[in-house]
């Protein structure tokens, strides 16, 4: 068994942060999404991992890198992104003649994959998919199944009128009968190769593709407001750990590393992290916060928001529901004529 997770595309939902930072590497609860993928895949027994790159290779690549799996990870190179069914096809040689799973680099499971896996296995299936009930169908592939809920009758992808509300998660267990499928689709109206329209083509031939249903919660990181909910969703699991000496009030279940410096005018309301090297300072940390390394907070409240590495914000007011990249300043200005001064890159989003 191999692992096929992808982590290339160009994240458009995501601008501006995808125009520097692939989307797969966006911190929840500091850490890349990308690795809760990694991590899932390992816990399952699956150790030979291929990671599809794309725009921000280099990137990626150093990422996870930088920790050492238990995993024997290669990296593949996906030239355009053309969709995830040709992500399968730029990996054939990779995944040769045997099963695998293949998981979006942007989706993040609660539950992790090992009773997925399992399912798969002890069924054997030619594919299996897994499910989850969404109020919004119609951003996802959906699936539509018999009277007795056994089989899947047809997936679509994209539906204006959803046939359920069950979504397709974006991972999948495969046969190499797969490869066959990829070669026999045409692109969709978006000029992709589906992955649904490759399992719809081993629906239609006659082979045997299994489900299971998400049980715990399921989110797919593709837009910034599901990217707070994830990094809700994390904090919500930790548990409290402070490596630092500090006579700030730090309540409930919080997190903060080594190096941080935290003085005692500042008040944490957990859950939350604080990364490592930080200086907060008269500031107020809230419920659902993640604060990346190397950031200075000061004179200001921050509150279900991720703020990535090296950001400073001194600005006093209240920030909420944000999600800030790595190095941005805001500050307060203090000098005439008083008004708002931005430098903003491409689509940033101000709400004032
Ligand atoms: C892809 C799949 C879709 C699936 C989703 C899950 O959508 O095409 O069927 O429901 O991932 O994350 P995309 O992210 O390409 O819009």
């Amino acid at each position: 068994m191999k692992a096929l997770i992808l982590s290339g595309g160009h994240g458009t939902r995501l601008r501006p942060l995808t125009y520097s930072q692939q989307k797969q590497l966006i911190p929840v609860a500091n850490k890349p999404v990308l690795f809760y993928a990694i991590e899932d895949v390992i816990e399952a027994g699956v150790h030979n991992i291929g990671i599809i790159v794309g725009p921000n290779k280099e990137q990626v690549i150093n990422a996870v890198k930088s920790v050492d799996w238990d995993a024997n990870i290669e990296f593949i190179y996906q030239g355009e992104p053309l969709g995830l069914a040709h992500a399968i096809k730029v990996a054939r040689d990779y995944l040769g003649d045997d099963d695998f799973v293949m998981y979006l680099g942007d989706n993040i499971l609660r539950e992790g994959i090992v009773k997925h896996l399992e399912h798969f296995k002890k069924g054997d299936f030619d594919a299996s998919i897994l499910l989850c009930e969404v109020p919004n169908p119609q951003q996802f592939g959906v699936a539509e199944l018999s009277e007795d809920g056994k089989t899947i009758k047809r997936l679509v992808e994209k539906p204006k009128i959803p046939p359920s509300n069950l979504a397709l998660v974006g991972i999948y267990f495969f046969k190499p009968i797969v490869h066959e499928a990829v070669e026999n689709i045409k692109p969709s109206w978006r000029n992709e190769l589906e992955i649904t329209d490759a399992i719809q083509w081993l629906i239609d031939h006659g082979y045997k593709v299994g489900w299971t249903k998400v049980e715990n919660w399921w989110k797919d990181t593709g837009k910034p407001e599901d990217i707070l909910d994830a990094n809700r969703l994390i904090l919500d699991d930790i548990k409290r750990e402070i490596k630092v000496k500090t006579k700030a009030k730090i309540l409930g279940r919080v997190i903060v590393e080594e190096g941080t410096e935290i003085d005692e005018n500042t008040v944490i309301k957990g859950p939350a992290i604080i990364g490592k090297n930080c200086k907060l300072k008269n500031a107020y940390i809230g419920p659902y916060t993640s604060i990346g390394d190397n950031c200075v907070i000061e004179n200001t409240e921050i509150e279900d928001s991720i703020i990535m590495d090296g950001t400073v914000v001194n600005c006093g007011g209240r920030i909420v529901e944000s999600l800030i990249g790595k190095e941005v300043k805001i500050m307060e200005r203090n000098q005439h004529p008083i008004g708002r001064k931005l430098v903003l890159g491409d689509r940033s989003q101000v709400i004032l």
